[in-house]
């Protein structure tokens, strides 16, 4: 039977950030990539409270079209939510992908990060938040040399709600460690991070490399936070390997 990659999008993004990916990893599984709630197209209330929230809302999904095992492939915020499901339901993971994204809780500084973000989203509008974004999740590299991938990701933000942006950057700051959950994951992980990634340094990916008793890290070269757009090639041959991996 085909596997079914659940494409998760990060923070305050939206499923079009796996536009480059679907067409190519459909030959290889099922897909499904939502907009999470409030995100995109997806008008569900209330705000989420917690990542917990979202892991909720997929397995919900995942119910309603009878789908018992997914592979949750999980982007930043993405991957947040596909530890919350690992702990909440890991007899429903068939897999696991974490890409540019932690284990860890927030620090204290992080956390007030994060109240400053929902604030400015709520008093002065996404197309600020967008500006001052996009610098920081695209590598340098891309930014030097894929300039209308800029335009891209500051009208995906842009386009966002700012309620449901600030109510997911205040779930992010509450979310806990869940390093020893990783422990507890026996089948093979992916782990993927862009050697560009500012937001997500290599230490964060090798910890939890370090954590998972089955994981491959993947570095992909000049790539920064938003890995699979900025290096698409290189992310779907990564996945596509670990699908023949866990194939095995
Ligand atoms: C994301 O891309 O989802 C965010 O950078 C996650 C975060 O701020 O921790």
């Amino acid at each position: 039977m085909r596997p079914t990659l659940l494409l998760l999008h990060g923070f305050p993004l939206d499923h079009t950030l796996w536009t480059p990916n679907v067409a190519r990893l459909a030959r290889e599984a099922e897909i499904i990539a939502p907009d999470l709630r409030g995100f995109g197209t997806n008008t569900a209330q209330p705000a989420m409270r917690t990542m917990d929230d979202l892991a909720n809302d997929l397995f919900s999904l995942l119910d309603q079209r009878g789908i018992e095992h997914v592979i949750p492939c999980g982007l930043s915020m993405g991957g947040y939510v596909a530890m919350a499901m690992l702990e909440r339901s890991p007899e429903r993971l068939a897999g696991l992908i974490l890409c540019n994204t932690r284990s860890t809780a927030d620090t204290e500084e992080a956390k007030q990060g994060r109240e400053n973000t929902a604030m400015e989203a709520e008093q002065k509008g996404m197309a600020v938040i967008a500006r001052a974004m996009v610098p920081k999740v695209l590598g340098a590299t891309t930014r030097r040399t894929k300039p209308e991938l800029s335009a891209t990701v500051e009208t995906m933000i842009a386009r966002q709600d700012a309620r449901t942006t600030a109510a997911a950057s205040r779930a992010m700051a509450l979310r806990p460690d869940r390093t020893e959950v990783l422990r507890t994951f026996a089948k093979p992980a992916l782990v993927i991070t862009g050697s560009e990634d500012e937001l997500m340094p290599l230490p964060t990916s090798q910890a939890m490399v370090a954590a998972l008793p089955s994981a491959q890290l993947v570095v992909i070269p000049q790539a920064g936070h938003l890995s699979n757009l900025e290096k698409p090639e290189a992310f779907n041959e990564a996945v596509i390997a670990y699908l023949e991996r866990l194939a095995e």
